[in-house]
């Protein structure tokens, strides 16, 4: 359907296009759709504090059509929504550590959600993040989300594990996760959506100049 273009400061000039895309998309889908007012900017492109240098974004990309879904991971000891704005969530002390990256803003166009039934657009950002994560060697993530998620992630077999009480927040309830990546999460992950093989662009297009080199990211978080 689609690859998993993982876009990080070594080839965010390539993505120049693509990114704004989905800058826009996350406007149109958090503020427009969600409703999440607080993100809504003028220029139409929903932009936060933690989209840095430092984020490294998985785009769904079709072509012919650009970005149809996202996603983007934050590394725990840079700034992030959790350690910035809800450290609340985990009142043991925000997980900081090389292996550890934040999960946020994933979303799927809603041209291909399948509301009631698996989405296997979904699917395929849910196994690009858990191969990226395999390949960078990040061994868990944290979450800001719905409560929601923890039987959504249970699932996918990511051992979702709260790190304090749920609280309210603009009229929604949100908890602070972390979940494990590794094998057993991408081969869950994959089981699910009937996905056998690689989603990332680069594992299949080894070379083309819009890919990150899978050797730096093969040298895992520990290894900076
Ligand atoms: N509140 C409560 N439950 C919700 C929910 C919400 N806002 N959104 C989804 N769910 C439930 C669904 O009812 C569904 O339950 P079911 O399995 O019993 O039918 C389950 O969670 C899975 O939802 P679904 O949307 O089908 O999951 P998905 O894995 O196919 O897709 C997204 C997930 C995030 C990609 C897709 O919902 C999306 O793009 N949403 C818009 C962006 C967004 O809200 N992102 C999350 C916050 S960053």
């Amino acid at each position: 359907m689609f690859h998993i273009h993982i876009v990080d400061s070594s080839n965010r000039g390539a993505y120049r296009d693509e990114l704004e895309q989905h800058y826009r998309l996350r406007h149109e889908i958090y503020v427009g759709e969600r409703g999440w007012h607080n993100l809504a900017r003028p220029d139409g492109r929903e932009v936060d504090a933690f989209d840095t240098e430092d984020a490294v974004y998985l785009l769904g990309i079709l072509p012919g059509k650009g970005v149809v879904a996202g996603s983007r991971l934050v590394p725990s000891l840079k700034p992030h929504l959790m350690s910035e704005v809800f450290p609340q969530l985990a009142p043991q002390g925000v997980p900081r550590a090389n292996d550890i990256f934040e999960w946020t803003r994933i979303f799927v166009v809603p041209a291909l959600r399948r509301p009631g039934s698996p989405c296997q657009a979904a699917g395929i950002v849910y196994c690009g993040i858990a191969e990226y994560c395999l390949l960078r060697g990040i061994s868990q993530l944290s979450i800001v989300c719905e409560t929601y998620w923890v039987d959504r992630l249970a699932k996918l077999g990511w051992n979702p594990r709260p790190l304090g009480r749920s609280f309210e927040y603009r009229g929604e309830t949100i908890v602070g996760l972390m979940v494990d990546m590794g094998e057993a999460a991408l081969e869950t992950t994959r089981g699910t959506y009937a996905i056998s093989h690689s989603v990332l662009w680069a594992q299949h297009y080894q070379g083309a100049s819009r890919s990150v080199d899978l050797h730096d990211m093969a040298g895992g978080a520990t290894g900076g």
